[in-house]
């Protein structure tokens, strides 16, 4: 199942991320490697925030994988774990999309997962080369709320629920399964995105689009909020903002992005 990747479980530590981060930049990778830890006592989020979760109510992991495209050739990379994330729920709750679209399960631009606007999860990439002609190096870490996941159950046709997530996610052996199923997704899709990169995704992923159509608000990265409306992604993943008469195009970095009320 999960042919080339190293798998690590540990009961605690301060962040899988900065683990995988400290080896690679210590030159000791050689191999994918998933790292799933039971606890997280400094778990980091996005734009130096922190990720606060408690064993029981959230699956904690990173996998770091090894690019041959150069950082500046990944551009829609966390867009593509977010679709690699819905496929690998859909295969260990063995549903299909539709099912899984009924439930509210949806992408938030450019990293998050949402379920009827609760947050389901989020991804951290951190990483990058080393030197000229050495492999891209991506720490690619997963959160994802289980308590969410309850709510996704509730919003399943009645006669789905029957693997559905809370039960896959509440009993130790089935939140493995579904790290398995996970990682398995994730290796095949980030194989993909490095012979083809985003565009083929393009697509797909603006079926899971929360905001398509919505007036947003974007911030962070230190400048001015930018406002208009979500109108898709362009085939590098970067959002198209639309205002008035023009269509602006806003890259991921770490910039955030709210429904404007
Ligand atoms: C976000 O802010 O939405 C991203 C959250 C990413 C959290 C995961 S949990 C596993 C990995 N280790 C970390 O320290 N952070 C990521």
């Amino acid at each position: 199942m999960t042919a080339n990747c190293i798998l690590e479980r540990i009961t605690e530590t301060k962040s899988t991320n900065d683990d995988l981060l400290a080896r690679w930049r210590a030159g000791e990778l050689i191999d994918p490697v998933a790292r799933i830890a039971h606890k997280q006592t400094a778990g980091k989020g996005r734009a130096g925030r922190v990720w606060l979760a408690s064993p029981e109510d959230s699956l904690c992991f990173s996998l770091a994988f090894p690019f041959k495209r150069t950082p500046s050739e990944l551009s829609g990379l966390s867009l593509l774990v977010g679709l690699a994330v819905i496929t690998g729920i859909a295969q260990a709750c063995d549903l299909n999309e539709a099912n899984l679209q009924t439930s509210g399960l949806r992408l938030k631009w450019p990293n998050d997962l949402l379920v009827n606007e609760g947050k389901l999860g989020g991804i951290l990439i951190e990483g990058g080369q080393a030197k000229a002609g050495d492999p891209t190096w991506m720490i690619i870490g997963i959160g994802i709320n289980l308590r969410n996941a309850e709510v996704f159950e509730a919003n399943l046709d009645s006669g789905l629920t029957v693997s559905a997530l809370t039960q896959l996610t509440k009993l130790a052996p089935d939140v493995e399964y579904l790290w398995l199923k996970l990682i398995d997704s994730l290796e095949h899709h980030l194989a993909e995105f490095d012979l083809q990169g985003f565009k083929p995704y393009q697509k797909c992923w603006m079926k899971w689009d929360a905001y398509r159509g919505q007036s947003v608000c974007i911030s962070g990265a230190g400048k001015d909020p930018i406002y208009g409306t979500a109108n898709g992604i362009d085939e590098a993943g970067a959002l198209l903002l639309q205002q008035d008469n023009k269509t602006i195009t806003i890259h991921a970095g770490d910039v955030s992005l709210r429904i404007q009320s």
